[in-house]
């Protein structure tokens, strides 16, 4: 996201394998255990995504996209700092000199390094400072009264603004150079019934629930629940692959307007595109640079870092279009055997390893075709985890849109300029993911790490060229 909350102002896999994450019902014992454990996966991410370089690293700009890593780690604690220990618990400011350094909508990204920032001791000393304090506060926390603590909300969307956080990061060590310093092991191959898997699965006319008024934890963005019509349409069964889309640019997608929107052609012309992101040819194929390694591109991953115009470009010469987000959520949640939004694809249980790419764990996608167990009752695999999936649409207010619990969330961002993402990324922790959670940023966006899925009308025959 440009300047999303999430990322700007705002993987706990252990925590959210235990179960539903936040709960109005919860005994406060047991949701105690569960924040705890999801503040600690999100600091053991950030501590390792900010202790696996050096000072230099730290402070340095990468790329005027991204913040420094030192003024995350710093605002990650600043946030913890206002919402938990000032807004939750009335404590008095550890530093309010600093509040105005870390506050995202004050200084633009590339402003950052500029500051007086925080060094890096300094900045670790005061994370962990506020963090002790946290856990003390959460051992007395009762979770009822308050709207701001009931169900354990603020204490939620701080572990996922973290989360949200320890993405960026891994997309600022992306565009680092120099000699790599994460791994992180293959993930598996796809299983044997890949290969067969139909290209798409039909999700049938009708009405859904979209949105949600229960989930805990969801942001302002996602409330509240309503009811949306979608017709039937075809949603293709995994996120496009690294295969197919180089079959677009053999076929010579980025020369053919034919394929692209006026914007997005004119887009396209003025930054160059001739590849996704990290890309470059190498002989007669092509070559990716992930982590600062250089490895062949692999057909039957999903494709990443494309940005959305490139997105909806494939998808016209496929004959095809990019899924509105409504038919994203129905194809993700809607369960026709009981008429009910799921809140995952497979179910209301969190997220665990053997159902979704998620957290940090690969550091990459998973080939198209895995994780069965986490497919959705339409059929469609990968819908969480592996790769963010644009979508054909704005990002706008539900019907009922009320900002909680401050403007800047959302609501600044709501309008035509930003195209809404969904199903999160193997960067995304568990807890900052689900069915109803909805990303956005401009569609010229490529370092986010972002595929796609393409769709169709269920009336209308596939046109263009066929091939896929
Ligand atoms: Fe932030």
């Amino acid at each position: 996201m440009a300047r999303t909350p999430r990322h700007d102002t705002p993987a706990g896999a252990a925590a959210a394998a235990t179960g539903e994450l936040g709960s109005a019902d919860m005994p406060a014992e047991m949701l105690r255990e569960q924040i705890a454990g999801c503040l600690l996966a999100a600091r053991e991410r950030t501590q390792l995504l900010t202790g696996c370089v050096d000072e230099g690293d730290l402070v340095r700009q990468h790329s005027p996209l991204m913040s420094p890593l030192v003024w995350d780690l710093a605002h990650i604690a600043n946030q913890e700092e206002l919402w938990l220990l000032r807004a939750v618990g009335g404590r008095e400011p550890i530093h309010p000199e600093i509040d105005p350094l870390y506050d995202a909508f004050e200084h633009p990204r590339a402003e950052r390094p500029t500051l007086p920032l925080l060094r890096a001791s300094e900045a670790r000393h005061y994370a962990g400072e506020v963090r002790g304090r946290v856990l003390d506060l959460l051992g007395a926390a009762t979770f009822s009264g308050a709207r701001l603590v009931t169900g354990g909300f603020a204490f939620g969307m701080v572990a996922q603004h973290e989360q949200q956080h320890d993405e960026t990061m891994l997309i600022t060590h992306q565009l680092r150079r120099g000699a790599p310093v994460l791994s992180a092991p293959e993930p598996p191959p796809a299983p044997a019934d890949a290969p067969g898997l139909p290209a798409e699965v039909l999700v049938p006319a009708g009405p859904f629930t979209m949105g949600t008024s229960s989930e805990p934890w969801a942001l302002d963005n996602e409330r509240p629940a309503h009811t949306v019509h979608v017709p039937a349409f075809y949603l293709d069964t995994t996120p496009v692959t690294n295969g197919a889309y180089l079959q677009f640019i053999a076929d010579g997608g980025y020369d053919d307007p034919r394929w692209w929107s006026a914007a997005g052609w004119e887009h396209r012309q003025r930054a160059g595109l001739s590849a996704p992101l990290y890309w470059r040819r190498d002989g007669g194929g092509w070559v990716r640079t992930r982590f600062g390694v250089t490895e062949p591109v692999a057909a039957a991953e999903p494709v990443l870092h494309v940005c959305w115009y490139e997105a909806r470009a494939y998808a016209a010469w496929a004959g095809r279009r990019l899924p509105t987000e409504a038919e994203w959520e129905k194809a993700a949640r809607f369960d026709p055997g009981t008429g009910r939004s799921r809140r995952y694809p497979w179910g209301d249980a969190a997220p665990a390893a053997e159902l979704a790419n998620l957290g940090q764990r690969y550091l990459r996608p998973a080939p198209a075709g895995s994780y069965p167990g986490g497919a959705a009752p339409c059929g469609a695999r990968q819908l969480i985890g592996d790769v963010w999936e644009w979508t054909a649409s704005d990002f706008l207010p539900y019907p009922g849109f009320r900002a909680w619990p401050y403007r800047e969330y959302s609501e600044v961002f709501f309008g035509t300029e930003y195209k809404v993402l969904r199903g999160g990324s193997f960067a995304v922790g568990p807890v900052a993911c689900r069915g109803t959670f909805r990303n956005w940023d401009y569609p010229v966006r490529r370092q986010i790490f972002a595929g796609f899925r393409t769709a169709r009308d269920a009336t209308a025959a596939a046109a263009g060229n066929g091939r896929v």
